[in-house]
Formats: C-alpha cells, structure tokens, sequence
C-alpha cells in the first residue's frame, strides 16, 4: 500500500502533465496554422484594440473594419446582442475568421458592485477577494466580456494620487496576495469555461510612484526599488497564470513604460518567460510623441513593437504603420508575428475559436448569493479606527439616533471609481439601510446638512442640530465623493472637502456621542474630526452593499475586523509616508521638541539632528495594518522553534492569542522581519505574512507562520537576489507598529 500511493500520484502527476503539455502544444500548432493565412496587414489588425462607444466609429463602422481585419479586439460594448453582431463579421465575414475578444474595465465589479480595492486590501481576506473577483467574472462573462483590465497592482504611497483607491495599497506583500486572488478569481480553473475572463494586471510599471501623487506624472525608481518594491507582485501574478499585462502612461528615469525594451523584453518576456499579451494603456503608444521620445506615430510605433508591447489600446499607430514598417524592413516581420502569437494565444486559451459568442440566458447578476460576498467584502474592510468609551456597538438603551453628513445616502458616490456598470438604484446605502433594518430598534432621524462632499451651504446645519439634541447618538457620514477618486483626480489637500469639518464641529459641540463613518477612496487627512468624534469607523468607498454592511458593524451584527492598507498621514506634508521606509542614520527618537517647546533663541543643535518634522512629527496618524474591534486580542507566548537556520530551512513561528473582550472577533495577525545588517540599507520591516483569525470570548488559539529563510531574499549589493546571512528580528503583531519580537540568525 505505502508504495502504491506515490507511485498513483506520479502516475497521475505524469497523466496531467502530459495532457496540459498537449494541450500547449495543440495551441501552438493552431497559432502556426493560423499565422500561414494571415496577411501582414491582418497582423497588424490582430494588434488593433478600439473602443466600441463611439470614439472609434459607429457600430456599422466597426463592423466594415472588422470585415477587413482590421480589429484584433474591442472595449467597452457590453450588449450582448451588439456584441454578438459584431463576433459574427469576425467569424463569418473576415477572411481569416479570427474571433474578437471584448474587454472592459471590471474594476471592482460588474454590475454588483464591491468595495473599492483598496477596501478589498484592508480585508486582508484573500479568499473572500477571490470571491469576489469570481462575481464580477461571472456578471461579465454573462456580458460577453472576455477580458478584464484589472487588478491594478501598483504599489502606491502617496494619497493624493486618485487612483490610490484602485489600488491594493502601500505594500508588496500584501499587493501580490490580492493580485493572486483577482487573477484567479477572474480566471477560474480554466480560462476556456464560460464564467472566466482573461485578468490584465497592471500598469507596468511604476505608475503608482507618480511624482507628487500627480497622475500622469514621471517616476524615477531605480532598478534595486523596482524589483523589491514594484514588480514582485506583477511577479506573483503572473506564476498563477495572469493573461495578460498592460503598460503604463509614466515614464520611469526617462524612459515610457509602453517604449521600455529593457523591462518589457528582457525581464518580462526573457527574465520571466511571460508569453501572454502585453497590450499598452489607452494612448500610451502615440503618448511617446509627447513624452519627446518619438517624432511621430511611425516611430512611436515601431518603439512599441520593438519594444516587445502586443496590443496598442485605442491610439492606432500600429495600424497606420506596422504593414508599411515590415514592408521597408524598419520592423522585423519576426517581431510582428512574435506579437500575433501573443494576442492569438490568448484567444486560443479562451476557447474564442470554438465558442466565440455570447449566451444570453440566466442571469446571475445582482443574484442573492453574489449580493451576501459584495456585502461580506465591505463589512470586513471597514476599519475601526476609535472607539472611546467603547461606544460602538451602538447599545440597545440607545433609543433614537440622528443620521446626517453628505455620504449617507449617496447612491452614485458609495461605489467609488471606475463603476462603469453598476447602478445607483440598486445601491444600498447606510440611510436607507439603517431604518430598514434597524428601524424598529431605534428611532431614526435622517438630515443630510450638506448636499455632497463639496458643499459648503450651511443653512441645513441648524435643521441638523435640533434634531441632533433630541436624539441619544449622531452618525455623521463624510468623505469625499466617488469622482474626486481615480484616474487624473488627485488632491494636494487631503482634507475633508467643503463644510464637512464644520459640521462635525458642530455636532461635536452638542456634547451627543458623535460617531463619524467615513467613505472615501484614499487616506484623507482626519486628525482634527477624530479627536471630536467618539468613534470613527472608515468604510471606504464600499460599493453596492455598503450600507447593509455599515449598518451591521455599528449595531453590532458584525464585529470590524479590517486593518489598513496604508499609512495614514497626519498632513500631506508628510507623503509619502509608509512603514517600511527604509533605515535612515538619523531615525526619531521620539524625544524631539515640538513647536511649542522650542526656546527662543535657540542655537541649531539644540533640537538634535534626527528625521522629522519640527510641526507634525513622524509619526503618521495610523500606521499600515492598524484596525481596532470591538473586542480585545492578547497576544502572548511568542516561541520560535529554531533560532539558527540556513537558506533552505524554514522558520517555524508560534504565538498564542487571546479573545479578552466581550465579543467574539477576527483578528488579523501580522507577521513582520527586520534584515538587521545587509549588503544595502533595508527596510526597517517588512510585512512577510499575516492570518485572520476567528476568536470566541474567552478564547485562545496558538497561531503557526511558517516562513522559508528563502522568503528573506533581497537584491544585495551585486544586484543578485540572495539571503545573506545574519541576524533577524521577528515581530507578529497587531498593526506594523505594535508586536512581540524575537530574534533568529541564518547561517
Ligand atoms: C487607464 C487604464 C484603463 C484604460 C481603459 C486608461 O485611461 O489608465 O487603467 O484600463 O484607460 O479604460
């Protein structure tokens, strides 16, 4: 029996492998086959992404291109019938017969709509994300969307970039986690079923580092920070199958991303062997014009191609000049068909060929089951952030409670940006919510006070104020709304906007307990209205079932267990701002003078000389991975099993936590390693695992991290990726700021 077991596996290891390499090899021959029919100008179709609202022609337009072969794939159609129409010119009336893939921005949903990503990072909760990715899949697929331009994987460290809200946050680790979860969320098993739909991570590379957090705006990452900080988790993607890679606008120390032979040819497709598409942001090609590295849009397209990109999203340059570039021998013909390999084997491996259409019938979407995962993501990503006198969970003595603020019952804004499908009406939102569910619990008085998150109309406040007098609780809603977020809308001021601070003043000033909700896309900066408020939970920007979930974390259906994705600064003076910046020579001591204490007169030297801010500090508002809840976690008993160990062992960890609360509760444990001496200067921590764990009151569980040394790996001085060896500290805690440590050698 004992020897029959292994000897089953290897039989069936060998059966699957054997299978999938002929499934490869199948596609392979196709794509040769394939490629004998087409004509240059057919080649260069294949590479020919355009949008199918209108910028890019009618529909008949399209379809007389189409016909031509002209179009490789289109965007933005999402009527099935539209769409089926047009797959049929590309089947039936094109002279090669190659199907079209449709693709769209499913963001954070399709029509269901879940919380932001950022939100989704601060879960923590990888599976339920993975859920998630698997509605929107579904809902699209249903759409005839066969390709998705997401996740967003950028790292990014600075709040006042917009598109901080369509990303995972400030940190790699964590980043990487979620991009596996989308990708396979969105995929499925196979990415020839009928529910999956090719992922696109992006934008490569370095978008998120936009100086100033100004869109649009140049990076300058040197290559040791991009391998550590910004490409593992375009790295982690891709070894769980991603499709496909988009390009970004910016450009890194000089060079555009979408003309960058260097990271598109030698490390993605030589380094990492990447053989799916690689298809550039909208304009991205022709942009090279303006960026002054190309003179015009021949030579901003054979820069493309050369430079390894497959498919140029909207800005036609390769469909203008490649037939002429390949027939002066500018362009290799090599090189093009290198391209149409890429594109044809995407819509070989979605099983386009054989099934190429649309299947109207049952819908799935808003379905109760893709409703409870939207409304599960957004209750575990709403963070605690303060909870005096232990106020949340609202009590059953509190008998009325006055809802007010600008995202109360702001049916557009809740879903955050790059909601190109969902519905205001199906939004739930926390007004509405809250009397439907809670309404014979307490009585329920709703005034909004000011109409959006810009207003600065006053004239509501005192409406607002009476009613807050009679009532035993305030929940003021504020933020921002869903447009001041996302691609070009970035803010040098992270305050909250219009007469929002005012009228937390004031219902502070009623002396009712004020509890402040927030909704938003990025880390704003809230230090003033936390202090007046008693509790502050932030929800994000939390999608369509934002209000059920809202509702249920504040009368105590479910207990907050999300944590921060990023650093929450104090001022913007302070971006970026992250934890794990690296060493300085001079750190805080914690032991610097504030304004205030400065003597006058005072010599230079008298303040010391360390890193930071004479008004503000350096310490950020909340740290990375901070999240409080309802209950309360000890953690004790930090054991490591060995504290000696080489690169191919692995560091066996243990900590024992304890529900000491009232409630039962989720905690996410978080595993953080100190490089203490290295070749270069190291982050002062990185986050290198973390695990949700559920607790009964009273309850204590040992937690197990097993970390392989090989997990230590940096790019060390020669620029090679290795463990060097020596000490290491260790330290699992609650937010990247708060832990047990310990501390373990590699040999
Ligand atoms: C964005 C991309 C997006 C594309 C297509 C661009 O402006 O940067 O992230 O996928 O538009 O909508």
């Amino acid at each position: 029996m004992k020897r029959i077991f292994p000897v089953c596996i290897i039989f069936m290891l060998s059966v699957f492998y054997t299978s999938y390499g002929q499934q490869v090899q199948d596609i392979e021959q196709k794509i040769e086959s394939t490629l004998l029919k087409m004509t240059i100008r057919e080649k260069a179709g294949q590479l020919n992404q355009l949008d199918g609202r209108g910028i890019h022609g009618t529909i008949e337009e399209l379809k007389a291109l189409i016909k031509d072969g002209e179009i490789g794939s289109l965007m933005n159609i999402t009527d099935p019938e539209v769409l089926n129409d047009l797959q049929e010119v590309a089947c039936k009336q094109s002279r090669t017969g190659i199907p079209l893939i449709f693709g769209r921005d499913v963001v954070h949903g399709f029509k269901t709509m879940l919380p932001i990503p950022l939100g989704q990072a601060a879960t923590f909760n990888p599976d339920l994300i993975k859920e998630g990715a698997k509605v929107a899949a579904a809902e699209a697929t249903e759409h005839g969307i066969k390709w998705s331009f997401a996740p967003m994987i950028d790292i990014c460290r600075d709040a006042r970039w917009g598109r901080i809200a369509e990303s995972f946050g400030e940190d790699t680790y964590l980043t990487g986690k979620m991009a596996v979860a989308v990708v396979r969320g969105f995929q499925g098993e196979d990415l020839s079923n009928a529910q999956s739909m090719a992922a696109c991570a992006k934008h490569f590379i370095g978008y998120g580092a936009a100086e100033g957090g100004r869109d649009y705006n140049s990076t300058y990452i040197p290559e040791r920070q991009l391998r550590e900080v910004y490409l593992p988790p375009f790295r982690e993607a891709l070894n769980v199958g991603c499709a496909s890679i988009m390009t970004s606008f910016n450009d890194n120390n000089g060079i555009p991303a979408t003309g960058n032979k260097y990271l598109l040819n030698n490390v993605l497709r030589k380094e990492w062997k990447f053989d799916g598409v690689l298809v550039s942001d909208w304009g991205s090609v022709i942009e090279m014009i303006k960026h002054g590295v190309a003179e015009d849009d021949r030579s901003a397209a054979k820069k493309a191609i050369e430079a390894g990109l497959d498919v140029e999203m909207s800005s036609k340059c390769f469909i203008r000049n490649l037939e002429q570039l390949v027939a002066e021998g500018q362009v290799s013909e090599t090189t093009l068909d290198n391209a149409v390999r890429n594109i044809l084997r995407l819509k070989y491996r979605l099983n386009l060929f054989n099934n190429p259409y649309t299947n109207t019938g049952n819908s799935e979407v808003y379905s109760a089951k893709h409703l409870s995962i939207a409304r599960k993501i957004a209750e575990e990503s709403i963070v605690l952030l303060k909870n005096e006198s232990g106020i949340l969970p609202l009590s059953d003595k509190i008998t009325s409670v006055l809802i007010t603020g600008p995202l109360a019952d702001a049916p557009h804004d809740q879903l955050g940006t790059w909601t190109m499908d969902g519905e205001t009406d199906k939004t739930q939102t926390p007004a509405k919510a809250i009397t439907a569910m809670y309404g014979n619990r307490v009585k329920v008085h709703f005034v909004p006070g000011l109409k959006y998150s810009r207003d600065k109309d006053r004239s509501k406040f005192d409406e607002v104020l009476k009613i807050a007098g009679s009532a035993d609780v305030i929940i003021a809603f504020v933020g921002e709304e869903a447009i001041l977020t996302g691609e070009a809308h970035c803010l040098a001021n992270l305050n909250l906007q219009g007469a929002q601070s005012e009228l937390i003043k004031q219902l502070e000033s009623t002396g009712k307990p004020l509890v402040m909700v927030v909704m938003a896309g990025r880390p704003l900066t809230l230090g003033r209205e936390i202090e007046q408020s008693d509790a502050v939970l932030y929800a994000w920007h939390p999608g369509t079932m934002g209000g059920p979930a809202i509702a249920d974390v504040l009368f105590g259906n479910a207990v907050p267990s999300g944590k921060l994705p990023a650093t929450f600064p104090k001022a913007t003076g302070q971006i970026p701002i992250y934890y794990n910046h690296n060493n300085t020579g001079r750190p805080a001591t914690g032991k610097e003078k504030s304004l205030d204490d400065i003597p006058l007169n005072a010599k230079q030297s008298v303040l010391g000389h360390s890193s930071y801010y004479l008004d503000i500090g350096s310490d950020p508002l909340y740290p990375f991975g901070y999240g409080l809840s309802y209950t309360t976690f000890e953690y004790s008993n930090l054991r490591i099993t060995n504290d000696s160990l080489s690169y191919l062992d692995t560091l066996n960890i243990s900590i024992d936590i304890k529900n000491t609360g009232k409630y039962a509760g989720t905690e996410v444990v978080q595993l953080y390693v100190t490089d203490v001496v290295g070749s270069v200067v190291r982050p002062v921590k990185e986050l290198k695992d973390f695990k949700r764990i559920e607790l009964n009151v009273k309850e204590l569980k040992t937690v197990h991290f097993h970390l392989p040394v090989s997990d230590l790996a940096f790019w060390n001085i020669d620029m090679q990726k290795k463990v060097e060896p020596g000490k290491f500290k260790m330290m699992i805690g609650t937010n990247s700021q708060s832990g047990m440590e310990a501390y373990f050698e590699v040999q």
